[in-house]
């Protein structure tokens, strides 16, 4: 049976956004759980997103936002009624304003240019301007990133992000739930994403409990 996500009114809108990170299969994995829960969800790929995904997924998508949001729910096998996806330079997208009223958002990969960029506040691309509006609305930003091994700059700049709020939630997953597959590993880093956005997910395991 499918896990089912519980979902109040605040929860309904999410910006879920992949970068040009390793890992792509977070992105994915979270993006078709809050898919099957029914969240609305603002999808923003960067370029780099895009080649990850036909290196790591081969998944090829199209240039076309509409094209591009159903070929990722096929791929997914999620409706796209609640996937929006918006070019990176659509200043009018919800995701561009404070005033839309979007509560949470999670990059899953993040990139460390992505990181440094959203870092210092260049708003360059729809994904570090909408990172922008979370943080200067005191809203909730989550991101997930992945390098290895972390320079110096990387890490001020998470201590950074930290500093203003943000859940670093770093692509380490645990392995004393005894993993047997790839997609557990993957599951244990978005089970612990679903948590911070404060999705009941009974899927996931509690320690000690
Ligand atoms: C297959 C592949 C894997 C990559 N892995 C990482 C990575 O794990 N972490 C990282 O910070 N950059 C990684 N990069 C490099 C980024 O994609 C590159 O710095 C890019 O400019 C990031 O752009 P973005 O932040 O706009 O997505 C990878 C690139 C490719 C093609």
């Amino acid at each position: 049976m499918k896990p089912v996500l519980h979902i109040d009114s605040e929860n309904r809108s999410i910006i879920t956004a992949m970068t040009g990170a390793s890992g792509a299969a977070y992105g994915l994995r979270l993006i078709q759980r809050l898919a099957e829960a029914g969240v609305e969800q603002h999808l923003l790929l960067s370029k780099a997103a895009r080649v990850v995904l036909k290196q790591e997924a081969d998944i090829d998508l199209p240039e076309q936002t509409e094209l591009a949001t159903s070929v990722l729910a096929q791929h997914l096998n999620v409706s796209s009624q609640h996937l929006h996806n918006y070019a990176l330079e659509d200043w009018f997208s919800p995701t561009a304003s404070g005033s839309a009223g979007i509560k949470q958002m999670v990059i899953i990969p993040c990139s460390m240019g992505t990181m440094a960029r959203i870092a210092g506040g260049m708003s360059d691309n729809l994904i570090e301007r909408a990172a922008d509006v979370i943080l200067k609305e005191k809203r909730q930003l989550i991101i997930v990133p992945r390098e290895t091994p972390l320079s110096s700059i990387h890490l001020e700049n998470m201590l950074k992000l930290s500093h203003m709020g943000t859940h670093i939630i770093p692509a380490m997953p645990g392995f004393y739930h005894k993993p047997e597959t790839i997609d557990e590993i993957i599951d244990f880093i978005v089970n612990r994403v679903l948590d911070h956005l404060n999705l009941c997910n009974p899927e996931a395991k509690k320690w000690g409990v």
